[in-house]
């Protein structure tokens, strides 16, 4: 029995990984044996990535780009799929949230929020797909939310239904592509403490804790781990799933 727990020789595009749960990925990506294509809009924390990945010999290059921007998304897929000689691995987590009552929300924060955190994996996937189908190997994973399945109960309904529909748009994906030796599935993370979470008063987070089984908010090296396990081909038969890392908030 052969169970392939490393990434060796794999080539990953992560989103999001200037900070937080993308940073966590990438860097567990790297550790585990991939090459990866950082990618965010925040420069400075992805040179600080690739200083810090290469002083310990791991393979990182960096892309600043707005996942939002499709030129620029095209672009990216296309040159580093080329230059590296195939992207095998997509981890979009790049994302946004904030908190707006729904009777008060400019349509451009809807807009955006839905651009960010739901047609950024669209705007990624047609142009990965066709390249990962000719070589007839392929792993998506996109980070949803628990928040995707549950809803929002503190103003974020707009951030709630972008990561609601990454999952039937991932399952389409997983049943339209996976014939081609592509999987793809969905990371649903709880609290986890990252600078998006830290606007978070102390009691909501007191209240949020009292009630989970684990009792504690998770990492981004908690995320990281469902991320290597999704890419590695420990997971070949894993497809269309969403993968609740939680703490146990969401059990289902
Ligand atoms: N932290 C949590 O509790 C939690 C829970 C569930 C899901 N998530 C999801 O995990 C993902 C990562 O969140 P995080 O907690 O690490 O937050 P974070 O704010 O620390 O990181 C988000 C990253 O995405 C980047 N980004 C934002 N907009 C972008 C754009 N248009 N183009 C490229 N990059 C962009 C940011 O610059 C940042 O580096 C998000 O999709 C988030 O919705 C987080």
């Amino acid at each position: 029995m052969s169970i392939q727990f490393h990434l060796q020789d794999r080539k990953a595009l992560v989103t999001g990984a200037s900070q937080g749960i993308g940073r966590g990925i990438a860097e567990a990506f790297m550790e585990f044996g991939a090459e990866v294509i950082a990618c965010d809009i925040k420069e400075e924390g992805l040179k600080d990535l690739e200083k810090k990945s290469i002083d310990k010999g791991l393979k990182c290059h960096i892309c600043t780009v707005d996942v939002t921007d499709r030129s620029q998304v095209k672009e990216m897929v296309l040159e580093m799929d080329d230059k590296l000689g195939g992207i095998d691995t997509l981890a979009s987590v790049a994302g946004i949230h904030n908190r707006y009552n729904i009777d008060e929300m400019p349509d451009e924060i809807w807009d955006r929020m839905i651009s960010v955190n739901l047609t950024s994996c669209f705007n990624l996937t047609k142009h990965l797909l066709p390249r990962m189908a000719k070589r007839k190997y392929g792993v998506i994973i996109q980070v949803a939310s628990v928040a995707g399945i549950v809803g929002s109960v503190t103003g974020a309904s707009h951030y709630a239904a972008a990561k609601g529909g990454l999952i039937p748009y991932i399952r389409s994906l997983a049943k339209e592509w996976g014939s081609k030796g592509i999987r793809a599935n969905c990371i649903g993370p709880g609290l986890i403490d990252t600078e998006m979470t830290q606007v978070m008063q102390e009691l909501a987070v007191k209240a949020y804790l009292s009630g989970l089984p684990l009792g504690r908010i998770g990492k981004p090296e908690d995320i990281a781990g469902a991320a290597v396990y999704l890419a590695s081909d420990a997971s070949s038969y894993v497809n269309g799933q969403l993968l609740n890392v939680c703490g146990g908030y969401l059990m289902a």
